[in-house]
């Protein structure tokens, strides 16, 4: 695994903009090498602007995207709960407005049975690279204050899945069950980027990037692809606790 790169960017504006940057980067790479850039989103609030920024942002080939979810709830698209209907309101939908398609969207089916859903996504995602374990060029994650990332929470089955690639995970402690990438499929990825903001952040990244290694109590621990880049890119406020002089301010 190569060394993982970190960037402090605390204005608003210009963190949207660099996360744009990383993936355009990203992409023209994958696309000049392969054809294509094949990327997993996630959900939750952090990448909402960086979604609706990159609606309209320039330079970027979408005929050659395409487009997958790291993880999705078992609601319906159009619940306010679902990660597709958020990517779906703040950028394929203002794509669509200009005329824009993204070359590939395969959503996770949140409103159906979660471990058919599951299987379903698991069986797409193997006829992409052959029918072994495709490699993303990039995996979107943001964690949570309790070090989650993706649906891979603390103490739950999904952790020590080691042969599937998609599974339906239940989460005790949110009452529900969550479609999730596992750890084989995370860490067959060419690039992973971390997007952290924010103060209720500060305790879990150190924890996952200074702490004691438990993957079990803190799961983005766990996320170490064998053969990919790991990149942070957090403010100021989520790396206030960190000790280490691996954060170059930028
Ligand atoms: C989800 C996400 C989840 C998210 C973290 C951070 O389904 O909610 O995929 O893993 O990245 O919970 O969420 P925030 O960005 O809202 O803090």
């Amino acid at each position: 695994m190569q060394s993982p790169q970190f960037f402090v960017v605390d204005d608003p504006t210009a963190y949207t903009q660099r996360a744009i940057a990383i993936m355009r980067a990203l992409a023209d790479s994958a696309i000049a090498q392969r054809g294509c850039f094949r990327i997993a989103l996630s959900g939750g609030a952090t990448p909402r602007p960086v979604y609706a920024a990159l609606a309209t942002a320039p330079g970027i080939d979408w005929p050659r995207w395409e487009l997958f979810w790291s993880d999705e709830r078992t609601v319906p698209p159009s619940s306010l709960e679902s990660n597709f209907g958020m990517a779906n309101e703040l950028l394929l939908e203002p794509l669509a407005a200009r005329g824009i398609v993204p070359g590939r969207v395969e959503r996770l089916q949140g409103e159906i049975e979660p471990a058919t859903a599951a299987a379903n996504y698991e069986q797409t995602l193997r006829t992409l690279d052959g029918n072994g374990t495709p490699r993303f060029d990039l995996i979107h994650l943001g964690i949570g204050g309790d070090g989650h990332t993706a649906s891979l929470f603390p103490h739950t089955a999904a952790l020590a899945e080691s042969a599937h690639l998609v599974v339906a995970n239940v989460v005790p402690k949110l009452k529900t069950v969550r479609l999730t990438f596992t750890f084989p499929l995370i860490n067959a990825a060419r690039n992973v980027l971390f997007l952290v903001n924010g103060e209720s952040k500060a305790a879990a990244l150190q924890a996952v990037l200074e702490g004691p290694r438990d993957i079990a109590q803190w799961p983005s621990q766990g996320v170490q692809p064998h053969n990919g880049q790991v990149t942070w890119l957090v403010d100021s406020a989520a790396a206030a606790l960190l000790t280490g002089a691996a954060f170059a301010t930028t």
